[in-house]
């Protein structure tokens, strides 16, 4: 027979996890299932944020939050595709009961491969890298409201005006529209103290990087989470925490 005493030690062993998970941090990112999206998850969940990780093939995230909560850290997976306005708007409904504390718009996509200019290819890249994004990030305002949130908008130096260079357009533009989303939203809601910065990762090994890049995915998703900090700046382009040229 189990005594009175273990059942007190249990139930207060169960009122600690539940503390626990009340003091538990949410962390949303987008582009969740590999490359600079992963890594920047597997960061955050050893910082000890529950991690909500958001990819368009479900079955792979799913996969990927399995892998982590395997690994003793909370971890989640929904479905979001930011090509189709209806899952950004299902995705939004689905996490915004959680308290999120950080976002990180981390999806995107670099379709282009010379100078050339294709008019689908840039409207499907403005789509997916920007206003998906914002749609997103929209949807989510009350909740990131709420909490007082961090917003991370992972851009590129390429969306740099002061260091813009040719071919790439569609990329070029997104990532510079992009900063203009985070400087817009940094100001809409500075009296809410949601702070919203863009970072560029560097030039980093994934599948858009290639096996030529400079940078680790470790290397990139320290940059992306430099910004990420109590005294955290508002509407700011950063690479490695340091302020880069609009
Ligand atoms: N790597 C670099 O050198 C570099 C440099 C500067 C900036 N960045 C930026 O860093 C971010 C992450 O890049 P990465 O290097 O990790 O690229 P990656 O390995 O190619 O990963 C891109 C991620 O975006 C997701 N994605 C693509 N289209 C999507 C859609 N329609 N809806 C939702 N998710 C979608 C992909 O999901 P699927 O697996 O389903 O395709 C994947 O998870 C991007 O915003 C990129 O522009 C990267």
């Amino acid at each position: 027979m189990l005594g009175k005493k273990f059942w007190k030690l249990k139930v207060q062993e169960r009122k600690i996890s539940h503390q626990e998970r009340d003091m538990k941090k949410i962390a949303v990112v987008t582009g969740a299932n590999r490359g600079l999206g992963f890594g920047t998850v597997k960061e955050l969940a050893k910082r000890g944020y529950e991690v909500l990780l958001l990819g368009r093939n479900l079955a792979q995230v799913e996969e990927r939050a399995e892998s982590l909560r395997k690994e003793g850290f909370s971890a989640r997976a929904f479905a979001l595709d930011l090509a189709r306005p209806e899952s950004i708007e299902h995705a939004a409904q689905e996490i915004s009961a959680f308290p999120i504390s950080l976002l990180v718009n981390n999806a995107g996509v670099f379709l282009e491969k010379g100078i050339g200019y294709d008019p689908e290819v840039v409207r499907e890249t403005m789509q997916v890298n920007v206003l998906g994004p914002l749609q997103f990030t929209m949807e989510l305002a009350p909740v990131l409201k709420k909490n007082k949130a961090q917003v991370v908008n992972v851009s590129s130096g390429m969306g740099s005006l002061s260091e813009m260079g040719g071919g790439t357009p569609g990329y070029r533009l997104s990532k510079t529209a992009l900063n203009a989303v985070t400087r817009n939203l940094a100001v809409d809601w500075q009296a809410a103290g949601v702070r919203v910065n863009s970072v560029c990762p560097g030039w980093v090994r994934t599948e858009m990087g290639g096996e030529g890049a400079e940078r680790s995915i470790e290397q990139g998703v320290a940059s992306i989470l430099a910004v990420v900090r109590e005294d955290a700046p508002s509407g700011g382009f950063f690479r490695d925490g340091k302020p880069v040229e609009w």
